[in-house]
């Protein structure tokens, strides 16, 4: 059992929601120690708000087309994630670019799961970029948000190795299990208060990390 509080964690996300499924499932089997204050999208329909119902937790659907710009639906976004004060945010498939006057403050307060190694493939179309370079290894990304779109500072990694007849929605496909491992175990992390974010960079067990977490790299899993 943790000796912390449980982490208060609002999640964002755009679409099916298979992420924060996850995150629910992990939760409900008592594998990590987190309270979902808010599930938040700009689709009123996503799949991930009806997940989200299904699991007794607080929904907020905000359409961006009911707002001036993109300043002022993050401002009204952020100040009503806030009023459920998170201790953390997670960007769940939350398919847009935020502002960074409104990210500012959740600064090594905010995850985003990404499908690709970043740097490599920021943005769309990760699956079939890495097959167009013919890469061996693809995978996803757990990071800090900033406001570099998927660049901010990198807490661990999941690889999986490609395949000659790998079509982009293959990978994807076997991706996807392997991404909520990774986001379940980054998430659990964070919650036991084993990551920080400092000016020096990410601190995991009080020492720098000098490159991401490996997801397969048993020795980080066990303290
Ligand atoms: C995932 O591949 C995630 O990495 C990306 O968007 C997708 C969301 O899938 N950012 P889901 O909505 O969690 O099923």
């Amino acid at each position: 059992m943790s000796a912390h509080p449980r982490l208060r964690v609002a999640a964002l996300a755009s679409g099916r929601g298979s992420n924060l499924q996850a995150l629910i499932d992990a939760r409900d089997a008592g594998a990590l120690p987190v309270d979902f204050v808010l599930v938040a999208s700009d689709k009123p329909h996503a799949p991930a708000l009806r997940r989200a119902e299904e699991a007794g937790i607080a929904t907020l659907a905000l359409d961006p087309k009911s707002y001036a710009n993109r300043a002022a639906y993050d401002a009204d976004l952020f100040s009503r994630i806030a009023a459920a004060k998170p201790d953390l945010i997670v960007l769940a498939g939350f398919m847009r670019i935020l502002d960074a006057a409104a990210i500012a403050p959740w600064r090594g307060r905010m995850l985003n799961i990404h499908p690709s190694l970043l740097p490599k493939y920021p943005g769309l179309r990760t699956h079939a970029r890495a097959l167009e370079a013919r890469d061996r290894e693809h995978g996803a990304s757990v990071h800090f948000v900033t406001d570099e779109l998927d660049g901010g500072p990198v807490i661990a990694q999941v690889r999986i190795e490609t395949r000659g007849d790998d079509t982009p929605e293959s990978l994807a496909a076997r991706l996807l299990p392997r991404e909520h491992e990774l986001l379940v175990a980054t998430l659990a992390w964070v919650a036991e208060r084993r990551i920080a974010l400092t000016a020096e960079g990410i601190v995991f067990d009080g020492a720098l990390l000098a490159a991401p977490l490996d997801l397969d790299d048993r020795r980080q899993r066990v303290r």
